[in-house]
């Protein structure tokens, strides 16, 4: 049976840290050749979460296998999940949260238009996830409010779980934590070499903080480079820094020995210049980065996460001289067909008005 690789490393979070098994580990590992010889660089390699579950993939399943396990140990039911209208969290919260009988209820602020958008909020529906409009994301925090008082459990005299979109919490972070326990091993089998430096998509900054703060914990070399793909107010070094301390304290107090460690925004390397200015907003080099990667290696990448990462990456390895350096691109973002969720007999009309405008 699969165990977190943090459970064997600190057996005290086992008892202290709440996680279901939802994802299939270790993810693999491969190499990129065919971009690594377009380039010139022969040490190029992904990490294939988006192939981290057999139901629904990328970077939210070790997310909400701490998250949700927290949900669950906390007794409460019901969680307010904001996003924007094709949000994979809200999506990943909605699939995963129904097998544990829990109620998400969805906060929607609009986006970018994506191929994907229609279908995931189908999904959504077809998973039982409560919809809510709201016309700006500034509005966000007032309906989240406004929810987190209307769902108030006096029973039990709670207030419902959060699955945050706006700066990940702590627990977020755990899942990529682990990740790096998982690389090491795959490093220490001899499958790829410790990389120089990894690629992330960064969205609210909790998969980065986890994978930055796995590598310092372990040791290794590596300089993790987060790729901005939201706002600056949502994501950006201070946070990541926060959201770095806050997993190091929590974990810390959960029971693991950790070496002290202690990040400010400075540690923290973030690109900016590939966002395209409105989340979701397909740039062009995202377009040609997508369609090169599937032409070339066989991989899907998405317009809105992973192939302004990669388009990211492919730029700052041009226009540097690292050809001798080993590098990782984490693919983070889902692959595996999510058809078999959806109703066929759903469609726009059958969402609440303020939202039959978007199909
Ligand atoms: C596919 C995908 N990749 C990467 C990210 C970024 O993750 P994080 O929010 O932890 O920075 C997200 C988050 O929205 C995502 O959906």
């Amino acid at each position: 049976m699969y165990k977190p690789d943090i459970f064997q490393a600190y057996p005290r979070l086992e008892k202290s840290i709440p996680w279901i098994e939802m994802g299939n580990y270790p993810t693999p590992v491969e190499k990129m050749s065919k971009l690594g010889g377009m380039l010139g660089y022969p040490n190029l390699w992904v990490k294939r979460d988006d192939l981290s579950s057999q139901k629904m993939g990328g970077n939210k399943v070790r997310v909400m296998e701490f998250l949700l396990a927290e949900m669950k140990a906390s007794g409460k039911t019901v969680a307010i999940s904001p996003g924007a209208l094709g949000s994979n969290q809200i999506l990943a919260s909605g699939i995963y949260g129904k097998d544990l009988g829990f109620k998400i209820v969805g906060i929607f602020f609009k986006q970018c238009p994506t191929d994907y958008m229609c279908k995931h909020m189908l999904i959504d529906k077809t998973m039982g996830v409560e919809f809510n409009h709201v016309n700006s994301p500034y509005l966000v925090p007032f309906m989240i409010l406004y929810h987190y008082l209307r769902n108030f459990d006096f029973g039990k005299r709670q207030f419902p779980f959060y699955i945050p979109t706006f700066g990940s919490s702590a627990t977020c972070a755990f899942g990529y934590f682990n990740a790096m326990f998982e690389l090491k091993k795959q490093i220490d089998q001899g499958l790829l070499p410790e990389p120089d430096y990894i690629f992330v998509t960064a969205g609210t900054g909790g998969t980065m903080s986890g994978i930055q703060l796995g590598a310092r914990v372990l040791g290794m070399k590596t300089e993790v480079i987060g790729v901005r793909i939201t706002d600056y107010l949502a994501c950006n070094e201070r946070i990541v820094a926060s959201i770095l301390n806050r997993a190091h304290k929590k974990l810390s107090k959960a029971g693991a020995d950790l070496p002290a460690l202690k990040f400010s925004a400075k540690d923290v390397k973030m690109i900016h210049n590939f966002f395209g200015g409105e989340y979701a907003a397909i740039t062009e080099e995202a377009k040609s980065a997508k369609k090169m990667l599937a032409e070339i290696e066989g991989l899907t990448l998405d317009t809105t996460y992973t192939a302004k990462t990669m388009a990211a990456m492919i730029k700052y390895l041009k226009d540097r001289n690292l050809k001798d350096k080993n590098i990782l691109f984490w693919h983070t973002y889902n692959t595996k067909d999510l058809g078999r969720f959806l109703d066929q007999n759903l469609c726009g009309k059958n969402l609440p008005e303020s939202f039959q405008g978007y199909f």
